[in-house]
């Protein structure tokens, strides 16, 4: 049996074939691509009950991470269609044997992703083989192993195709983001966790999670129980407990929860709770600069937080801050005087303090590109720069030393529909970064679903199919990014309908985001 090694992105691309009424697509529909792969000519069956063995790990599974990750798994590949044949006698596969190197199952940024996945070809008692430093790395197989996965119409079994598979894999970037925006519109618990599955379908490992905005302040805060006053409506609020639940769901399907509050711009809501907060009843925002208070609230928000968000990183904003209400209301005016500040460097005071507080509860800084652009000498040196207005500002973080992530919004902001799945593929976050040790200050890149015209009835399909799109770029090595997209499409047509299938509602491909199927054809041809 010869294997063929899988080179390049031609080769990547296996046309569908139509066989009776079913669409089976061969060969490499894997999304994203993993750094290796290669693969041969046999195929294996396997019927319900698939065995998970891990007798040789280190890794004792005590909180379940990797037996729940299994039965998903499992749960995901059967989802489709009820399994009731018989597996043949000969290509049986029992199960999937894992080993897996590290003790703990601490989930943080770094933690190592990396895996490698065996099929063999056939034999008896046979077990594919998987290896992972970690358990986040063995879901990642899960995940990868369930896409090669394909159901057989005459036996009503699955089958794995072209055995053997040898598969070796780990991210490009570290950092690999969604962000979700639940001031605009509350998104309840489930739709949340929906939007966490689907994630995890694609690799991704961060759920930015935009709390709080000027509209709404949905989140329980005990030290300023007042807080959630700002929220739209009784109902519409997570308690403490629903956010643990948030941060314990996506943590064993691998992904981390980085909190944002937005300060001082975005924080009209806060006031609800607590007007003292505000410059003036009608000069809300920015958060009124002269009042200690403000900070004190924020550093109790921050103490909350750290009992809940263990990602070693909060996100402070400092986007978009109109400082006109600190100079036009008196007291604020005054206050300036006598502090010898223009409202400039009020502006450059409120974020370098925001962040001490935040050090001060160990945790490192995230902060939208303004910072930088208006004082980026000033800020820790543990801050991140969240890049979101345009291009080139990467390029100039690195190059001063300082740690990026790369949204910009011409390419990766959701909301905006007429941004197309082959741009948020192309978007490249080393583009013009050539030296190695400034490229490893890139840590990631990450898509943003902002809010303001989406609720719990559209932001799957808002979302998807286009974050997959990123979510390649993000993971698989840039030898095996596709120079045009078009060399992909098929891929990531089978890989929208493979959503579809799992119960994910993203939309068409072809045509601008979150459109309607645009004529009755397979799902491959929308
Ligand atoms: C257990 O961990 C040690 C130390 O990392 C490693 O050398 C060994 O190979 C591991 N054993 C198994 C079975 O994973
Ligand atoms: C800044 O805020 C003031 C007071 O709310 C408002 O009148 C002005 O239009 C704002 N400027 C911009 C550029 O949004
Ligand atoms: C504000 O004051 C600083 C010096 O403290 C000065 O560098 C800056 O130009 C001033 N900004 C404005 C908008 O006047
Ligand atoms: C890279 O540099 C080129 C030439 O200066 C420029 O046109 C392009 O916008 C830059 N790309 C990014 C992402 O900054």
């Amino acid at each position: 049996m010869s294997l063929r090694e899988m080179s390049g992105i031609g080769a990547a691309v296996v046309a569908g074939v139509l066989v009776g009424f079913s669409l089976i697509v061969d060969g490499l529909n894997l999304w994203p691509m993993p750094a290796s792969v290669s693969y041969g000519s046999r195929t294996l069956y396997f019927s319900k009950d698939l065995q998970l063995r891990t007798e040789e790990s280190n890794y004792s599974d005590v909180s379940g991470i990797l037996k729940d990750g299994f039965s998903r798994m499992i749960d995901v590949i059967q989802t489709t269609h009820v399994v009731d044949g018989n597996v043949p006698s000969s290509g049986a596969l029992h199960g999937l044997h894992v080993r897996i190197f590290s003790l703990d199952d601490e989930l943080n940024f770094g933690t190592d992703e990396t895996y490698k996945l065996f099929i063999p070809e056939s034999g008896d008692d046979t077990y594919a083989y998987i290896e992972a430093q970690t358990v986040y790395g063995a879901l990642h197989a899960f995940e990868t192993f369930s896409q090669l996965c394909i159901f057989n119409f005459d036996t009503r079994i699955y089958e794995i195709h072209s055995a053997p598979w040898k598969i070796v894999d780990g991210p490009r970037f570290p950092y690999r983001g969604l962000l979700i925006d639940t001031s605009r519109h509350f998104l309840p618990l489930p739709i949340i966790k929906k939007v966490i599955d689907s994630m995890s379908f694609t690799k991704l490992n961060v759920l930015h999670w935009h709390i709080v905005d000027r509209e709404s302040f949905p989140i329980q805060t005990p030290s300023y129980p007042n807080l959630w006053k700002g929220a739209y409506s009784y109902s519409e609020r997570y308690t403490v407990d629903d956010a643990q639940e948030i941060v314990q769901y996506a943590k064993i399907r691998g992904i981390n929860v980085l909190a944002e509050i937005d300060v001082p711009g975005h924080a009209h809501s806060w006031g609800f709770g607590y007007p003292s907060l505000w410059p003036a009843v009608d000069c809300p925002e920015p958060l009124d600069v002269s009042k200690e208070f403000a900070f004190q609230v924020l550093d109790g928000i921050l103490s909350d937080f750290k009992k809940i968000f263990k990602f070693k990183f909060v996100h402070l904003g400092g986007d978009e801050v109109n400082t006109t209400c600190w100079t036009t209301t008196p007291h604020i005016s005054k206050w300036l005087k006598e502090h010898h500040m223009n409202a400039s460097d009020a502006y450059t005071y409120f974020v370098l303090r925001a962040q001490k507080i935040a050090l001060s509860h160990d945790y490192e800084v995230i902060n939208w590109e303004e910072t930088f652009n208006n004082f980026g000498e000033k800020l820790s040196r543990k801050t991140v720069i969240h890049n979101w207005l345009g291009r080139g500002v990467a390029e100039k973080v690195v190059a001063s030393g300082l740690r990026c992530i790369v949204s910009n919004q011409d390419k990766w902001y959701l909301d905006h529909l007429d941004a197309t799945w082959e741009g948020f593929y192309m978007n490249e976050p080393l583009e013009n970064i050539t030296k190695p040790e400034q490229q490893k200050l890139v840590l990631g890149g990450e898509v943003c679903m902002w809010g303001e015209t989406v609720d719990a009835s559209d932001i799957e399909q808002t979302i998807w199919p286009r974050a997959a799109a990123a979510a390649e770029r993000l993971w698989s090595p840039i030898g095996k990014l596709a120079t045009n997209p078009n060399q992909v499409a098929t891929r990531l047509a089978h890989f929208r309908c493979l959503l579809n299938q799992r119960g994910v509602a993203a939309a068409p491909l072809f045509g601008l985001g979150r459109a309607i199927p645009p004529h009755q054809d397979s799902c491959m041809r929308q």
